[in-house]
């Protein structure tokens, strides 16, 4: 087999053959196909596409181009979840608590923020001591013992999507279906959970802009789970505004303790109950959605679901005092709220600037290895929909950098868009993908 003919054969619009994708994923992590052959491999794919067969044969090569996490070891059906980014999107840290106080084990190794999106490893390292990286064994007796871990994705999984994502993103060929698909995907299946809920976000804050594009993301990555066994539904979600109200990596672990304690912003909580419910009935745990979110609903109410998150701290080596005393949580030394200079309704919040805005404050990174200030970030005070008055507060900054804070207190000023009352009501949930159809609701 030669990769020249792989790439002729896909410039020509042909399809791949089994053989001929493991062919190239295996040498190309190997070293032995150089970039500039899959370079031009990912421009006639980005061109000429894959089908559905191709792409789960992609999925499965990525898959078997490292190490796989056995799960086997773990009692009962496991679930995981993954969202394709957003702005304030807290969930992971609510819905794992949530699950596993259903004593459904919520296993999922996270990532980092990067751009203007955040990532729960680095909001769980808000809280002192708490140890993201764990080996094989502690992963699986947590698991176990408390039916919940969050933990780094360990070195060697999917190398052949870090050597390709890498690639896609300096030869603009990030924005194909079957690529992004099989990149998400491989990632999850290399870990043996049973079940997988997708949040695909669409929207100013997120990857794809328009619905009927995070539909097809959604159904490509729903076939391939499914291709793969594995129960996998997709939500496509809202992400033109922030999630909840909290915007930076202390400030949302304050609100994942807020909202497990029932006090959370009303959306952020309605998506974990979505989502949970959704995965309660994968996990077989429930019948079906209504008694799934009844389930949730109680363990809130019974203090459960906060208990687990203070069992993940402790279990992880994070300081617990720090989950039942929010306010022992790193805090910016300087806090700003931006007033409104108009009266009316918020017509518009762009989720994608928020998020360059709490990253400005240096909430995220601007380089991978930036450092990242744990305390920074932005709370929002009015949210789409909302009716303001002149002199009231949309936002409050927190930082450290006076001048910075202020610079993001005039874009802040901008980015709220005020007046008059939209004529739709902005929706939280677009609908639902599963291997049997598209509900749209
Ligand atoms: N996230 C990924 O992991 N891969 C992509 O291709 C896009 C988003
Ligand atoms: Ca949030």
């Amino acid at each position: 087999m030669r990769i020249y003919d792989i790439i002729k054969k896909k410039r020509d619009g042909g399809e791949l053959s089994t053989d001929e994708i493991n062919y190239f994923i295996t040498n190309y992590t190997n070293g032995n196909i150089p970039d500039y052959q899959i370079s031009a491999l990912l421009m006639a794919i980005y061109f000429n596409k894959m089908n559905k067969r191709e792409t789960l044969d992609l999925t499965k090569a990525m898959v078997n181009s490292g190490d796989k996490v056995d799960l086997s070891g773990i009692k009962g059906l496991k679930v995981d979840k993954h969202s394709t980014g957003g702005v304030g999107d807290t969930v992971t840290l609510i819905l794992g608590p949530m699950i596993a106080a259903c004593d459904v084990p919520f296993v999922k190794m996270s990532g980092r923020g990067l751009g203007h999106t955040g990532g729960t490893l680095d909001k769980l390292e808000s809280i002192d001591g708490f140890k993201v990286e764990l080996t094989n064994e502690e992963f699986l007796r947590n698991s176990n013992n408390i039916n919940i871990s969050i933990c780094s994705q360990s070195a060697n999984i999917t190398p052949a999507d870090k050597k390709l994502y890498s690639l896609r993103d300096v030869t603009a060929t990030v924005e194909n279906l079957s690529l992004i698909a099989s990149s998400i995907m491989s990632k999850k299946l290399a870990i043996g959970s049973d079940a997988i809920i997708l949040d695909v976000k669409v929207g100013s804050g997120a990857f794809m802009k328009s619905i009927d594009e995070a539909i097809s993301l959604a159904k490509e990555m729903v076939n391939i789970g499914t291709g793969y066994r594995r129960e996998t539904i997709a939500l496509v979600t809202n992400m033109d505004e922030p999630l909840g109200n909290a915007i930076g990596n202390a400030l949302e672990i304050k609100e994942a303790i807020e909202t497990l304690k029932g006090n959370g912003p009303r959306d952020l909580y309605k998506l974990c109950l979505q989502l949970g419910s959704k995965l309660l009935v994968l996990a077989k745990r429930v019948e079906n959605g209504e008694s799934g979110k009844k389930l949730l609903e109680e363990k809130i109410n019974s203090g459960e679901a906060f208990n687990k998150l203070i069992e993940l701290v402790k279990y992880q080596d994070g300081d617990v005092n720090m989950i039942r005393n929010p306010q022992l949580l790193p805090k910016a030394k300087i806090l700003i709220e931006v007033k409104s200079q108009k009266e009316g309704y918020i017509k518009q919040l762009n989720a994608e600037e928020v998020g360059k805005c709490a990253l400005k404050l240096g909430s995220g990174r601007e380089t991978m290895d930036s450092i990242i200030d744990l305390s920074a970030g932005i709370v929002l005070k009015k949210k789409v929909d909302d009716k303001v008055k002149i002199g009231e507060t949309l936002a409050e900054i927190h930082t450290n950098n006076l001048e910075k804070g202020k610079e993001v207190e005039q874009n802040l000023g901008d980015i709220f868009k005020i007046g008059e009352k939209n004529k739709e009501l902005k929706k939280l949930i677009y609908g639902i993908v599963t291997k049997d159809g598209i509900q749209i609701y």
